[in-house]
């Protein structure tokens, strides 16, 4: 028993702001965004929340798996940057899709949220508890970032992606996840102090705060290790792999993954060009433009790997 991924579906806000308009914002240019990161723009919601967004790829997602709403009896959505404390953004992509059946709750595990809601759904396949589950990354990352900030505001951009998964004989053959705690303060944001009778604080809002190179450095070493993990439980060579589809912070740390791995870029499917880091939302809309563009066929083998605050990380390999 495992499980396996039967529909996808993404929704991108509207407003595209390129690199050339970013240079209106911060002091910065196209050339150093491209170089040292390979994103060229990213999408920004002005009209559209987190919620807004998970709902439409979860809509998407259940066209796509030609799946009813009632269908659904687990609703998991990985974000950072949810419109609520609560009700959870699952609770209300329940209540929006008419999923009546589902049991709904959200998760924190920044950029790995899909792979670790991933890994949920699977043990509960495996215990017997659910049989068909939606799993969403969803995020509006423009609303936590320092405007005046041009290490962090020009990398990030805003969306969601969805699958529907399903419990089955076929599908994710092996899968990795870990967190590292311990280094938490090299990519964070904090949320309200303290704040009570008994405490005064009136500290201003946080706002997303990153050590670049040390993630940068966790992200090489860590990535092709998960990867090889997978991969190796599994019995399976990298060469057999058809798509690595990667969280998408950096072009480079993608290069890096693909030499360290020894597999040509041609392998790794990249959107940070066009969407920058969107957090728990990147694989599940990168997999999407994947399966949408016809690039999978039934029995592929494919890995999914995500990293990022926590520090956490995930990977999986499925068969398509
Ligand atoms: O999803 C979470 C995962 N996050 C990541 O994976 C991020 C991983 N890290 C990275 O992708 C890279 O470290 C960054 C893209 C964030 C930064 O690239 P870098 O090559 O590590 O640059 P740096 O931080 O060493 O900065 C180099 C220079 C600095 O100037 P000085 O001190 O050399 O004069 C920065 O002030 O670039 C400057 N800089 C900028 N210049 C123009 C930083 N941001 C900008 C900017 N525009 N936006």
């Amino acid at each position: 028993m495992t499980t396996r991924i039967i529909g996808t579906g993404s929704c991108l806000p509207k407003k595209v702001l390129t690199n050339t308009e970013m240079e209106t914002i911060v002091e910065t240019s196209d050339e150093w965004i491209k170089s040292r990161t390979g994103i060229e723009q990213r999408h920004m919601a002005i009209q559209e929340t987190t919620t807004s967004l998970a709902v439409e790829a979860a809509k998407r997602a259940l066209e796509d798996a030609k799946t009813q709403a009632e269908e659904i009896d687990l609703i998991i959505v990985g974000s950072v940057s949810t419109d609520r404390h609560f009700p959870s953004t699952a609770c209300e992509v329940q209540s929006a899709i008419g999923a009546v059946n589902a049991t709904a709750f959200d998760i924190n595990a920044a950029c790995s949220g899909f792979l670790f809601g991933l890994g949920i759904a699977n043990a509960y396949f495996a215990s017997g508890t659910f049989r068909k589950a939606l799993i969403i990354g969803a995020e509006v990352l423009s609303k936590m970032m320092n405007w005046e900030d041009r290490s962090t505001c020009v990398l990030f951009g805003d969306g969601a992606g969805a699958a529907v998964v399903e419990k089955s004989e076929e599908g994710i053959i092996s899968m990795t996840q870990g967190s590292d705690g311990a280094k938490g303060g090299v990519l964070s944001c904090c949320n309200r102090p303290v704040n009570n009778p008994f405490v005064t604080n009136d500290t201003a809002l946080d706002y997303t705060s990153m050590n670049g190179q040390e993630v940068y450095k966790f992200a090489v070493r860590t990535v092709p290790e998960a990867i090889s993990k997978v991969l190796g439980d599994a019995g399976v060579s990298p060469d057999e792999v058809k798509y690595f589809v990667l969280h998408q912070a950096n072009i480079r740390i993608i290069e890096a993954v693909s030499k360290r791995l020894g597999q040509s870029m041609e392998k790794f499917p990249t959107n940070l060009q066009k969407c920058g880091n969107i957090s728990a939302a990147s694989v599940p809309i990168l997999l999407d433009e994947v399966n949408k563009a016809g690039m999978l066929n039934k029995g592929d083998k494919i890995v999914l790997a995500g990293f990022g605050a926590g520090l956490t990380w995930g990977a999986a390999l499925v068969t398509w």
